[in-house]
């Protein structure tokens, strides 16, 4: 008798947990690790909801040239077609599995529209808790199916024997333990905590692909990170979606300009990351100064019913954006790059997968289309758990393909030591929405000396450390190595020359 593959599934949003239950379903012992609590993740945080082309009146096809248009054409075709193919089915199963999207008065699917998409074609839960629906349901059928759960377990490293992955070493009470299995499948997530301001949950430490890296697993486009243009600009960094300009809001500056149209004829609805550059450079303009969402025209009632969680985020801060436009900044969101990965999940070590922002399968290619990101947590995920049990068989695992290289960087004799604080405000302050190649080698130095000796991980907080560093190194590394602005990756070098002092973005979070 064949035995079941023991697979550990290290993190818990909807890639996880979707790869886990597939995987289950398949005939595996699942181990689910999180190094929080169950649903502490990205994908509970998502307000902004799930794209797929499941009305009548769109197409997969419509979906994927909206998706390849905001990723600047560097996205994989084959896994746009994947993702915006299977897409709607893998929302139906989510509603089959008791996932409460909402629905008008007839009880049909409402459906939203985003930047970028050219239809409405993205369903959310719960106004603007679409994330944290899933997530919820997602949970209670893994707690249901018995999969086995181990929270508060910190990851290492991967445990490789002969070539392969053996297992994962985990930190859990202080204490070092080794989980065996076959199959390892990352879903950690991104890596937001680079940077000094991210809407990333506090988990977002790059743990898969720093821990991925060490085991010799290739990486790709680590350079193209997502920086959400609308964050409130009062307190932490609280995302304000998307779906706000979808309904109707505007961008305005200190003077009451409506800016956006001034850079894409699709204003506030254009492609991200063309609306973040626009705020940053009118931010510098206007000295550091955030400038303002206008929802008032949406009205209170509206407002606090399509967006319940941002109406009460928003208020709790003492603003009410029915009466006034309300600060916001852009803040670090989502890394397009990672762990290369082939459209199942497969990274370049026999037996490691990596799924959701953890992996690069080159769906989103330089910068992802809004509502993209749960849907493929949903069908990468699903993908995955099918392979692991073929592989344990038949698996034939994809060569590490050529990265850019970068040239190398001396150690700046003059960096101070190392704190997560410093390595934020740098990668803010060097590799941020506007870069110059002068700051990406300035950051590079510095990183390099604070990379000459290794950080201890002791503890948690010391291997989120480590892991920082060396996704950090891997993001400048990459930018470095991209010599032109794509999607993205924006080299202000290569901008009007006006447009040079929007390059430092100061943040009034
Ligand atoms: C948002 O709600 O604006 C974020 C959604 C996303 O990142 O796809």
């Amino acid at each position: 008798m064949t035995r079941r593959p023991e697979v550990v599934v290290v993190g818990t949003g909807i890639a996880g947990l979707t790869t886990a239950r597939r995987a289950a379903q398949s005939g595996c012992r699942v181990t689910l690790v999180t190094k929080g609590s169950l649903q502490e993740t990205a994908t509970a945080a998502a307000q902004g909801g799930v794209a797929a082309a499941l009305r009548a009146d769109d197409t997969p096809s419509a979906h994927a040239h909206d998706t390849m248009v905001a990723g600047a054409e560097h996205n994989d075709p084959a896994a746009v077609g994947v993702l915006t193919a299977e897409g709607p089915a893998r929302v139906q199963e989510l509603i089959d599995l008791g996932v409460p999207f909402d629905r008008d008065a007839h009880g049909a699917l409402r459906w939203g529209l985003e930047a970028a998409h050219g239809a409405p074609r993205i369903v959310h839960a719960g106004g603007d808790a679409t994330g944290a629906a899933i997530e919820r349901t997602l949970a209670g059928t893994a707690r249901d199916d018995g999969l086995r759960i181990a929270e508060h377990a910190c990851l290492v490293d991967i445990v490789m024997a002969h070539g392969r992955v053996a297992g994962v070493e985990l930190l859990i009470d202080g204490r070092r333990e080794i989980l065996p299995a076959s199959a390892v499948v990352l879903a950690t997530g991104g890596a937001g905590h680079l940077f000094a301001h991210t809407t990333n949950p506090a988990v977002a430490t790059g743990d898969g692909i720093a821990a991925a890296v060490r085991a010799g697993a290739a990486v790709r486009d680590m350079e193209f990170v997502q920086f959400h243009p609308t964050v409130l600009a009062a307190g932490d960094s609280f995302l304000i979606s998307e779906a706000v300009r979808g309904e109707g809001a505007t961008l305005i500056d200190d003077t009451g300009d409506r800016f956006a149209f001034e850079t894409h004829p699709d204003g506030e609805l254009a492609p991200r990351d063309v609306v973040t550059r626009a705020v940053t450079r009118r931010m510098a303009q206007q000295h550091g100064h955030p400038v303002r969402l206008d929802a008032t025209a949406l009205g209170a009632d509206f407002l606090a019913q399509r967006f319940p969680t941002i109406d009460a985020a928003v208020r709790a801060r003492g603003l009410d954006w029915a009466l006034d436009p309300i600060p916001v900044t852009p803040a670090a969101h989502y890394l397009m790059g990672g762990v290369v990965t082939d459209l199942d999940g497969r990274t370049t070590v026999p037996g490691l997968y990596a799924v959701g922002e953890t992996a690069c399968t080159g769906v989103h290619g330089a910068n992802r289309l809004a509502s993209n990101s749960l849907l493929e947590g949903a069908v990468f995920g699903h993908r995955a758990g099918n392979a692991i049990v073929a592989d344990a068989t038949t698996g034939s695992w994809p060569e590490a393909s050529g990265a850019l290289a970068a040239p190398p960087a001396a150690a700046a004799a003059d960096a101070p030591p190392f704190s997560r604080r410093l390595l934020q405000d740098l990668m803010w302050q060097e590799a941020g929405a506007l870069r110059t190649r002068a700051g990406l080698d300035r950051a590079a130095s510095v990183l390099a000396a604070w990379s000459a000796t290794p950080l201890p991980r002791t503890d948690v907080r010391a291997v989120e450390d480590a892991n920082l560093l060396q996704v950090a190194g891997l993001v400048v590394a990459a930018a470095r190595a991209r010599t032109s602005s794509l999607g993205a990756h924006h080299l202000s070098d290569e901008d009007a020359a006006d447009d040079l002092t929007g390059r430092q973005l100061v943040s009034a979070c």
